[in-house]
């Protein structure tokens, strides 16, 4: 069944003092984990509910020390500083061996870690490792076509494709240009957010994970799902890159445009939520479905609202802020975790990847953290509390 603005809106709304506590409860979690999570970073979910150690490697570590950066802004604690700047080293050391970084992923891993290290405290390493991470993801550009390349090596036929998780690697483009006065890298990425818009958005504002583009024509060809429940299916945290993905092309383009795009993207997404606000891994299930959650997809979706909210009329905004405000309700209520016990995550019932007929994932933590959830939770309760600066 559709949901309602009615439906969402009679979930409680929030306050900044609820933000806030639920804030703090995130922050002591990130503090008991700084002696396992200094050297080392995060897995990318959990297991049972805990996260084990790893070497830097992945698309997801930069979450974790995005998390550990937002800790530092909420409580001015040295000792989240210190770490953070120790994993700015580790970055720095991956992206000029180029450890793990034969994908598109530059953005996750560095904005979060390296371009925060130089916003909040001028760290030129962090700087450095960023404008590499820019280069490197610049390198992953297809004239033909417009677009960054997702996965695989670059120019390779069967892996010319986009996928809507790339939106959020944008910005790290975007601010290589303003860094660096090069407009080159900002180019790349309004053709890329062209392109992926051009295809991915189908007529019933859904959209496709993955889209592949002919290596000859640059036309696009068609669309795949990789983690979604089927190839024409909604898979919400995809859905939800979309409306992040897009807010944040806005806040550098301006371009209008994406202000209708925005909305169709984040009314589909508001309309298929269940009753309870909390999505499952894909849009294909609703209330009453057995299937996993992912919290994660709704901790993106509210941080796309709220800071696409500040670009927006007033009726618009004050209608996404409040879906916003109580899905970040319900997530507090009902994923926050408050039990180091229980679980050293932040954000419970997430969803990396669920197998099903049409796509090729095995299962992988299902109902567990994940780091970008965690993150996510983090960055929206910030948001509730103070005029944050993004890092992306
Ligand atoms: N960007 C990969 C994922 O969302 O799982």
């Amino acid at each position: 069944m559709a949901q309602t603005l009615e439906g969402i809106l009679s979930y409680p709304s929030m306050d900044a003092g609820e933000a806030k506590e639920a804030l703090n409860r995130a922050v002591a979690i990130v503090k008991e984990n700084l002696g396992t999570f200094t050297d080392h970073f995060q897995s990318s979910n959990s297991f049972n509910g805990f996260y084990q150690p790893t070497e830097n490697v992945e698309w997801t570590t930069g979450f974790w020390t995005g998390v550990i950066w937002l800790a530092y802004e909420a409580t001015g604690n040295e000792n989240f500083r210190k770490a953070a700047e120790i994993q700015v080293e580790s970055f720095l050391e991956r992206i000029q061996k180029k450890i793990d970084v034969n994908h598109h992923d530059m953005g996750f891993l560095f904005s979060l870690s390296c371009v925060a290290a130089y916003k909040l405290t001028g760290n030129e390493h962090g700087k450095k490792a960023a404008l590499l991470a820019a280069d490197h993801l610049a390198e992953r550009y297809r004239e033909k076509g417009k677009f960054l390349q997702a996965w695989g090596n670059v120019g390779e036929p069967r892996e010319y494709r986009l996928i809507i998780d790339c939106l959020l690697n944008l910005p790290l483009l975007y601010w290589a240009s303003e860094v660096t006065g090069e407009p080159r890298y900002g180019q790349m990425a309004e053709n890329h957010i062209r392109t992926a818009m051009k295809c991915i958005l189908r007529p019933d504002h859904s959209t496709y994970h993955t889209h592949f583009i002919d290596i000859e024509t640059g036309e696009p060809t068609y669309g795949v799902t990789h983690q979604g429940n089927r190839n024409g299916s909604a898979w919400a945290r995809g859905q939800a890159w979309g409306v992040y993905g897009i807010a944040l092309s806005y806040r550098y383009l301006k371009e209008a445009s994406y202000i209708d795009l925005f909305c169709k993207v984040t009314d589909y997404f508001l309309c298929h939520l269940p009753e309870d606000l909390i999505p499952y891994w894909d849009f294909d299930f609703d209330t009453g479905s057995t299937e996993p959650r992912d919290s994660s997809a709704a901790a993106i979706a509210v941080c796309g609202m709220l800071e696409m909210a500040k670009y927006l009329d007033e009726e618009r905004a004050a209608y996404y802020r409040q879906a916003a405000c109580r899905m970040l309700r319900a997530l507090i209520d009902q994923c926050g975790n408050r039990d180091i016990r229980q679980s050293n995550g932040l954000l419970l019932h997430g969803t990396y990847a669920r197998d099903s007929k049409e796509n090729t994932c095995a299962n992988r933590g299902v109902d567990e953290c994940n780091t970008w959830g965690d993150y996510f939770y983090m960055e929206a309760l910030t948001r509730m509390v103070k005029d944050w600066k993004l890092y992306w």
